[in-house]
């Protein structure tokens, strides 16, 4: 028996509490019950048993603490119950971890070098609550302040060495999962449901952002959302992704690049093979902001590139099946910005290797016959298409090219993009 006079002394993060029950290098977390806030031993149980241990999370907790849990070594994460964040937007907004791209913030920060994750366990997010607020998606991204930022449910950042299997996640307030400057992380066995019990809709609630990060790997995993299901944002490469199932998605998204002018994007080596993509806005979706007249916008005028970064290598959507998808094959660069700004000023990022190999399918018919729509700013080169069989469900197809440099490696025939008029 531990004297309690002496546990005083202990820095806090080291308290002993009886419901972290240490056994030799394993950390154990017994739920407090009644609604109370877990957190605090959960972080108790990383602060003992961070490194060469074992965390074990095998109940049903309640979380109203921000999960921070970095210089983690050598460490197992049994996950087989279910951690529950709080809906307490008054304390998650301001507390929850901010992160430099997109206003993100986050629940939990997991962070350090060869970190198992596994045991088929589930974050609850709560996101009822965030999707019902009156003010979800005003301002940027994540928040418009830290009175309102939806934070992703788990971000894996300034990690390595990573393996994330077994997981389910449902009810995001924002992304589901964050990828932030890190590398060698696989996920595996990931079920996401991010799902509306009322009429208001759910908001980004992407499967997986993957930014400053390299050596990524995601597979044979189901998504249920309706933003992209899988997001490569800036300088992302040397990725797969493998055995998704995408339903009500935005698509398998390279992007958006060249929001910020002044900044350089880079997107290399993305391998996305064996999709099947249903009720979906896109299927293999590259897209780029437009040019911008303003040195300071943050709304397009970003350069970069979308490329392979060796002659071996490349950005290829291979094996997709779609059903009922708007866009089944989509390049543009005048994401989100206006066609007469496009027109003026055109991305300056540059787009190359890119090889779409066996898709096919049926759109939705939401443009019309169009089933694949690449249109380049200026000329991109390498832009291959091989075994594409597409049809609208009227059993027409139409695809719609502009400035690919490579059009006779394209298997299907392009027609001219019809011209476009102002709309403002
Ligand atoms: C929230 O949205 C409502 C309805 O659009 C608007 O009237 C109100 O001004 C917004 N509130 C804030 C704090 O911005
Ligand atoms: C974050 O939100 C603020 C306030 O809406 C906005 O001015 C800023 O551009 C956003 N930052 C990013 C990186 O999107
Ligand atoms: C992640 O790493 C960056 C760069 O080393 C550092 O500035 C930042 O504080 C780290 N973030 C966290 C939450 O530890
Ligand atoms: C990537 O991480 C896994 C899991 O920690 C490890 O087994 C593997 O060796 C790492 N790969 C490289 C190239 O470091
Ligand atoms: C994910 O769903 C599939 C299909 O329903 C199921 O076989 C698998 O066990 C689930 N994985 C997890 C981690 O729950
Ligand atoms: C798939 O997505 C559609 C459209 O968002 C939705 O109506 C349907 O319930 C989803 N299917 C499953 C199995 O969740
Ligand atoms: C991406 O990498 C390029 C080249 O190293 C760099 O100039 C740019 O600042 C990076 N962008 C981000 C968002 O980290
Ligand atoms: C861009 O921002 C910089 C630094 O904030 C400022 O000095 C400059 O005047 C701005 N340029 C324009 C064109 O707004
Ligand atoms: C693209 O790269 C992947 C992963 O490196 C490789 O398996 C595949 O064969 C390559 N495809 C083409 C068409 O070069
Ligand atoms: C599309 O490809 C899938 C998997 O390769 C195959 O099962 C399916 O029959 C194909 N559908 C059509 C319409 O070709
Ligand atoms: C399909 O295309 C053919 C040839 O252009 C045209 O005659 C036919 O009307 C189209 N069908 C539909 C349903 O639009
Ligand atoms: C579209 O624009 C091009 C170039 O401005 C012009 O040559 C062509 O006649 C236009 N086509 C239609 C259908 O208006």
């Amino acid at each position: 028996m531990r004297i309690p006079a002496l546990l005083a002394l202990l820095p806090l993060a080291f308290a002993a509490s009886p419901n972290v029950q240490v056994e030799g290098s394993t950390c154990k977390v017994i739920p407090l019950g009644g609604g109370q806030d877990d957190g605090p031993n959960i972080l108790s149980a990383f602060a003992q048993c961070g490194t060469d241990g074992t965390i074990v999370l095998d109940r049903y907790y309640v979380v109203n603490t921000v999960l921070v849990t970095t210089g983690l070594k050598n460490v197992g994460i049994e996950l087989s119950g279910v951690v529950q964040y709080t809906p307490n937007i008054a304390y998650w907004s301001p507390n929850s971890l901010y992160l430099t791209f997109q206003n993100a913030t986050t629940y939990w920060f997991l962070s350090g070098d060869n970190i198992h994750l596994y045991g088929g366990g589930t974050l609850d997010a709560n996101g009822q609550v965030w999707w019902d607020y009156p003010n979800k998606t005003e301002g940027t991204a994540g928040g418009s302040s830290r009175s309102f930022a939806r934070p992703v449910p788990l971000t894996v950042g300034n990690a390595s060495n990573v393996v994330i299997e077994g997981l389910t996640e449902i009810g995001s307030p924002f992304w589901n999962n964050f990828v932030y400057q890190s590398t060698n992380i696989t996920y595996r066995n990931i079920n996401i449901s991010t799902t509306s019990y009322s009429s208001n809709p759910t908001a980004n609630s992407d499967g997986w952002d993957i930014y400053r990060s390299s050596y990524i790997t995601i597979e044979d995993s189901t998504i249920n959302n309706d933003d992209d299901c899988v997001s490569f944002k800036p300088n992302t490469t040397n990725v797969i992704v493998n055995n998704l199932h995408c339903n009500g998605s935005h698509g398998i998204s390279v992007g958006s690049l060249g929001q910020y002018a002044g900044e350089t994007d880079i997107v290399a080596n993305i391998f996305a093979n064996n999709i099947v993509m249903a009720n979906a806005q896109n299927g293999a979706r590259i897209k780029v902001f437009g040019g911008s007249p303003d040195a300071n916008s943050t709304a397009g005028g970003g350069t970069g590139y979308v490329q392979a970064s060796y002659c071996s290598d490349n950005i290829t959507f291979q094996n997709f099946q779609v059903m009922n998808v708007d866009n089944p094959i989509y390049l543009n660069q005048c994401y989100d910005t206006d066609a007469d700004v496009c027109a003026e000023y055109p991305s300056k990022l540059t787009i190359s290797d890119v090889h779409y190999i066996n898709i096919n399918g049926t759109s939705s018919g939401a443009e019309g016959s169009v089933v694949v729509d690449l249109e380049c700013s200026t000329e991109c080169q390498d832009i291959t298409a091989t075994n594409i069989h597409l049809t609208s469900p009227d059993g027409n197809a139409t695809y719609v090219c502009a400035n690919i440099a490579s059009e006779s490696m394209l298997d299907f025939p392009c027609t001219a993009p019809p011209n476009t008029t102002s709309t403002s």
